[in-house]
């Protein structure tokens, strides 16, 4: 909030439109990213193919909830809209690498890619 009121003065706008602007647009957050940033689509196609176990599976492995950081700073979690790759339902991003057809058994070997 500190950093979205010294942006409202220095452009001379009020808080309202720089919250506005900062929740609205998916590239901002008011969370930090971890340097590894995951994100598990939870549309339509792939919620019906499981998404949600997905989801929970990282919650689990990470110790964190959608729109949190791990205290490490290595992950972040997030749950998005469609994608766009549907037909490879259930998908999970990690930065740019796309995941699809997805099981929760795979969460595990997906993590330990990234781990430093
Ligand atoms: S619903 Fe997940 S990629 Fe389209």
């Amino acid at each position: 909030m500190e950093v979205q009121k010294k942006i409202a003065v220095g452009l001379g706008v009020s808080l309202e439109e720089v919250y506005g602007v900062s929740t609205f647009y998916s590239q901002f957050s008011l969370t930090p990213k971890g340097r590894n940033h995951i994100s598990v689509c939870l549309g339509t196609a792939c919620y019906v193919k499981g998404a949600d176990k997905i989801l929970d599976k990282l919650v689990q492995k990470l110790g964190i909830q959608p729109e949190e950081c791990t205290e490490d700073g290595a992950f972040s979690l997030t749950a998005c809209r469609c994608i766009g790759a549907c037909g490879l339902a259930p998908v999970m991003t990690v930065n740019e690498d796309v995941y699809g057809r997805l099981v929760p058994e795979d969460v595990d070997g997906i993590l330990a890619k990234y781990v430093e």
